[in-house]
């Protein structure tokens, strides 16, 4: 991108002090900060101004899922149809890696953390691991894409090839980075990572579908005939990924995706919680959810908002496709966000001083023809790894790992 069209773009979205250190740089960091205004989208900061309009919702009513029994007492059927879609390579995964393992204090990819005790047993090779399950049962490989993000792209490639992939067939996976939203102050002004660099963050787990297609693998998908997309968290070592019978159940279902959910523990609990909102499928996030919807109760005295989402979703792809482009709710955090000051000196607060912009990956659900919450039990299929200790934890994930006969 030329200079005079950086400041056009920039004076679009009042963001003309990005260049405020200009003349100071050298070539290449000239030439890289214009490439860097040339990719970003700062249409996301409006969300900022909208912030009331954006997270303003519809009517929210509890929602009932295809339980567990229910599910167990026609498995058979949905297996078979499950397989059957596996086979004929109509089913694929997508695995959201963009998250660092920052919570756990690891610098490193989160998946690269090792929960293993006696032998290493790392994230990544546990999630295979559960694939492999499926291969064996499918008796063919399915495809896996990687999503990564620009800060963890290189080492979840090396680590993947150091470990031969853990014994999945390498032709079979492909690694996409995610895109970047910038960061901003209060005001909504852009912050600088340094004087040639706006700081950015990654856009969320939302927006992996436009990811996809930015790096040409929509394309890719479409020519082998794929039709469904699992797509999961890669924190949690316990579940089943292109599960058949949940594959089945979904595909049978007439709908347009599926939603793993579990009964939550507690009210409290970090997850977020399936709902119907002006009678579409939808997850309120635990982070934007009310404390009366927390507490809610029902007729019959139960929580009313009974089912938490473990981040593991089927999505019909053309259905996916076509919300991909509608629009997606940008929401904002404040965070604490390491920058420059307009003197170009380190700032790095201890106190929230900016906002980052995330797309949640179920906000796609609210465009889809339907969506199939499919129940299953916590203690099989539930084992997040978020945090050092306590709820969550390496040690809780370890022992649901021990109750489930996997050795670490
Ligand atoms: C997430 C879900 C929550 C669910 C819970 C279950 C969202 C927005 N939140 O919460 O509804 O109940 O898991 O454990 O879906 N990721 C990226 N790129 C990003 C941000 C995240 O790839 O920019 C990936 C992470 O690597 C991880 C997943 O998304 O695989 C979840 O991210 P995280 O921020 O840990 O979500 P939670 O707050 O745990």
């Amino acid at each position: 991108m030329k200079y005079e069209d950086a400041v056009k773009k920039l004076s679009a979205y009042g963001q003309e002090h990005v260049l405020r250190f200009y003349e100071t740089l050298d070539e290449g960091e000239k030439e890289a900060l214009l490439r860097q205004i040339d990719e970003i989208d700062f249409s996301v900061i409006s969300a900022l101004g909208n912030e009331k309009e954006n997270i303003k919702r519809g009517v929210i009513t509890p929602l009932a899922a295809m339980r567990a029994d229910e599910i167990e007492s026609r498995k058979e059927i949905f297996r078979e149809e499950g397989l059957a879609a596996i086979r004929a390579g109509k089913v694929a995964a997508v695995l959201l890696a963009g998250g660092m393992g920052t919570r756990l204090g690891s610098p490193d990819p989160k998946g690269m953390y090792d929960i293993g005790i006696h032998k290493h047993v790392y994230i990544f090779q546990r999630l295979i691991e559960n694939m492999l399950d499926v291969v064996r049962e499918a008796g063919c490989f399915f495809r896996l894409y990687v999503m990564t993000s620009e800060k963890n792209d290189a080492k979840t490639r090396a680590f993947f090839e150091e470990h031969k992939y853990f014994g999945y067939d390498p032709a079979y996976i492909a690694f996409f980075c995610q895109d970047n939203a910038p960061t901003v102050d209060f005001d909504g002004k852009v912050l600088m990572e340094s004087k040639g660099r706006i700081s950015t963050s990654p856009n969320g787990n939302g927006g992996w579908m436009k990811s996809l297609e930015r790096a040409g693998l929509l394309q890719e998908m479409h020519r082998e005939g794929i039709q469904w997309l699992n797509t999961f968290s890669v924190d949690n070592v316990l579940q089943k990924i292109c599960d058949p019978v949940f594959v089945g159940a979904t595909i049978l279902s007439g709908r347009d995706s599926g939603s793993k959910v579990v009964r939550k523990a507690n009210p409290e609990e970090a997850i977020g919680v399936i709902c119907s909102e002006d009678g579409k499928t939808a997850v309120v996030e635990y982070s934007e959810l009310s404390e009366e919807m927390r507490y809610a109760k029902d007729e019959s005295g139960d929580y009313a908002y009974y089912y938490g989402v473990i981040l593991n979703y089927l999505f019909s792809l053309s259905a996916a496709e076509k919300v991909m482009n509608e629009e997606m709710t940008n929401h904002i955090a404040r965070k604490k966000i390491a920058c420059i000051d307009g003197e170009g000196n380190a700032v790095r607060p201890e106190v929230p001083n900016g906002c980052k912009f995330e797309l949640f990956i179920f906000d796609l659900l609210k465009g889809m023809n339907g969506c199939l919450p499919f129940e299953v039990v916590r203690n099989r299929e539930f084992a997040p790894v978020k945090n050092k200790e306590g709820a969550d934890s390496v040690q809780t994930a370890r022992e649901l790992c021990r109750e489930n006969g996997i050795e670490l």
